[in-house]
């Protein structure tokens, strides 16, 4: 079955600072959200991607066509979560409920293909989605006025990642419905989880680092570039 990519890409990238939306910014040459869309296109199995902008957007380079794959566009919204409701509506009508669909961060540019082959199988083997994560390393404590109020056990926390793994019509009711409650939620899985599902956690990479700072940037890039070399 055919599967599709879902990118929201409409945040303005507030806590890195700066004019360009994270997404835009370069790495090894070409803009984040180009590194995140060919990692998922290059994949086989996925068919096109959806990208979410905002309206004012002036940065999308246009492409309709990537690695022979149709590329399409929405208006994204005002949290993330609005952003993948839009894109998972503009989806073609013609794609039925049970299409999965990967949904990832633009500005996640080194996402590989064995982990993205990794997620589709988990994904298959169920219908409760699956999503990339990784076990806490840290030790985690909670603060209060700079100062340690208490030492969490980390046992059984893990980091969630992207892509996130759903099918179409059970991930845009789950949305929607977070919405309706006026739940803001940070990831596709939580909308999930508030629906009732129990989504699969695979293991990923620790490199599909998320940019939000200026040291990721640099490490994104340190990453992309060593992996041509
Ligand atoms: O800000 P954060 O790092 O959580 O953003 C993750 C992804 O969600 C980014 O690719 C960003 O462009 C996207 N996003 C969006 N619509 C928003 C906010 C964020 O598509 N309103």
């Amino acid at each position: 079955a055919m599967i599709w990519a879902v990118l929201p890409a409409a945040g303005r990238g507030q806590r890195f600072g700066g004019d360009t939306p994270k997404q835009y910014l370069h790495a090894a040459g070409k803009p984040l959200i180009e590194h995140a869309l060919s990692a998922l296109l290059r994949h086989p199995r996925v068919a096109g991607a959806m990208v979410a902008l905002s309206a004012d957007d002036t940065s999308w380079p246009g492409w309709t066509q990537l690695h022979g794959k149709p590329v399409l566009r929405c208006v994204g919204g005002g949290e993330r979560a609005d952003s993948v409701l839009a894109a998972l509506r503009a989806l073609p009508a013609e794609l039925d409920g049970d299409t999965l669909v990967l949904v990832h961060d633009a500005a996640r540019p080194n996402l590989r293909g064995e982990d993205i082959e990794r997620l589709i199988l988990a994904a298959e083997a169920g219908d409760q989605g699956a999503i990339l994560g990784a076990p806490l390393r840290d030790t985690l404590k909670r603060a209060g006025e700079g100062r340690i109020l208490a030492t969490e056990p980390r046992g059984g926390l893990w980091r969630a990642f992207t892509p996130q793994a759903f099918r179409r019509a059970a991930l845009t009711a789950a949305l929607a419905d977070a919405a309706a409650a006026g739940v803001v939620v940070t990831d596709e899985a939580s909308a999930m989880e508030r629906a009732g599902f129990r989504p699969r956690l695979v293991e990923g990479r620790e490199d599909n680092l998320k940019v939000t700072t200026p040291a990721d940037l640099a490490l994104a890039q340190f990453l992309l570039q060593s992996d041509r070399e």
